[in-house]
């Protein structure tokens, strides 16, 4: 991180020093002072803002609307809920941080952070060109809502070289309306890990003066701990909130990180699609990043000891774990220049098929049979019948994605009770 990063506020750095993400996001953004001294932000729940005077009224008006250009960088003031809001502006800072990225914005879902995204960017005759396989939601909106718009899509396999993408996009002749590269890495469910610097490589071969190829990527599964897409290249970073970053199963937000001008882009479609989470899920956000790092790296941990007793199960016929498959040359390759650590995400294939999964899964103690991700507590799914339930089954196939997968996500429970709960619905 830059000691002088200009989108930075008071606070950031002591001494000189940068303070680290675990520090800053205790204090970062936040003085008591303005809150009648209370030590920790309060929720501000309110629609509307008071404006001192009317003059004042209107500057803010014309910022927010870009109609007279901000040249002493003002700070946006405060309007309107939908704009902006304490709780949501000192949390967006506080993300900001974590990608090391200009500017964050926040949305009431992980789906509408993505949709925002892509609209804002495509438009119809435009190409958007993903890695496959998507989360199952992305991947609808992309083959069922984009096509609609006009705008096509063409979905690569994930663990695609260098060469296949730059044949992939000559093949198919999408050169010259290739506008977006849409990243997912690690993919929903199968684990697979993306080439970011291969890709964001290609798309700048592709760019010219007046087209550049943004690079966005879906960071829900290592991120904002485990891997840094910005420093790889990517344009724009996307979470579902509702995973690690809330990390607690009861909130459902979204998060955009990125490059000040096109945040800037995002940031205004947001208003006007009206996709601005309020104060309350704001306020447990911030709550949430608190304790971000010590709930990732413990899951982590975890999901290590289970990820190996997994894979020497009798009833284990392969698991999906990042950093695990030493023999996999290019995912070993990707593993350590873009990830920190393997996370907590397991997906692994039981022998057998459906009926055997659903018994596993009927069988569990500790762990719930739910859909979703990241929170405290551990999670197991049959993606081929439910978050992938929509996806046709000849993608699935050709992704790995079979009736025999299941999908774990470890939370902070002591993992020796985890594994006894995993050799019993085993057994
Ligand atoms: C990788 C990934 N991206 C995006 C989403 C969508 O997020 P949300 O459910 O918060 O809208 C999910 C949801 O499971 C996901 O797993």
């Amino acid at each position: 991180m830059d000691n002088k990063h200009p989108f930075r506020k008071d606070g950031y750095t002591l001494n000189n020093q940068v303070l680290k993400p675990e520090t800053l996001m205790l204090s970062y953004g936040y003085k008591p002072s303005l809150s009648e001294g209370a030590l920790k932000c309060p929720i501000f729940q309110t629609s509307t803002f008071v404006f001192k005077t009317a003059e004042e009224g209107k500057e803010f008006f014309s910022i927010a609307y870009g109609l007279k250009e901000n040249k002493s960088k003002k700070e946006l003031g405060l309007i309107y809920s939908r704009i902006n809001n304490p709780d949501l502006e000192i949390l967006e800072d506080r993300l900001a941080v974590w990608d090391d990225a200009d500017s964050a914005a926040v949305f009431p879902s992980g789906m509408a952070a993505i949709t925002t995204v892509i609209l804002e960017f495509l438009r119809p005759g435009d190409t958007l060109l993903f890695s496959q396989p998507l989360y199952g939601g992305t991947h609808h909106f992309i083959e069922k809502v984009l096509v609609q718009y006009g705008i096509n899509a063409f979905g690569i396999k994930s663990g695609s070289t260098i060469e296949e993408i730059r044949n992939f996009i000559k093949t198919n002749k999408i050169e010259k309306t290739l506008k977006m590269i849409y990243l997912e890495t690690p993919a929903n469910p199968t684990n697979e890990l993306v080439d970011i610097e291969a890709f964001v490589k290609v798309g700048r071969e592709f760019s010219n003066s007046d087209n550049k190829i943004i690079a966005v990527v879906d960071n829900t599964f290592l991120g904002p701990v485990f891997q840094k897409p910005i420093k790889h290249g990517a344009d724009l970073v996307l979470y579902s909130a509702t995973k690690f970053i809330g990390g607690h199963s009861d909130l459902i937000a979204g998060v955009c990180t990125g490059e000040v001008n096109l945040m800037k882009r995002v940031k205004t479609l947001r208003t006007f699609l009206g996709s601005v989470p309020d104060a309350w899920t704001s306020w447990l956000m911030l709550r949430s990043l608190e304790t971000l790092k010590i709930r990732m790296q413990t899951q982590c941990n975890n999901a290590k000891k289970i990820a190996l007793f997994l894979k020497e199960h009798q009833k284990v016929e392969r698991v999906y774990y990042p950093g695990m498959d030493q023999e996999n040359k290019l995912q070993m390759d990707i593993f350590k220049r873009h990830c920190q650590d393997s996370g907590s995400m397991i997906s692994f294939d039981i022998i057998g098929g459906e009926k055997e999964a659903f018994q596993f899964l009927n069988h569990l103690k500790i762990f719930h049979l739910a859909v979703s991700l990241g929170g405290t507590e551990s999670l197991a799914e049959h993606p081929y019948s439910m978050t992938h339930a929509d996806v046709p089954s000849e993608e699935k196939k050709m992704f790995g994605l079979t009736d025999k997968l299941i999908r774990l996500s470890i939370g902070i429970e002591d993992a020796d009770d985890l594994i006894l709960d995993l050799k019993s619905a085993l057994s």
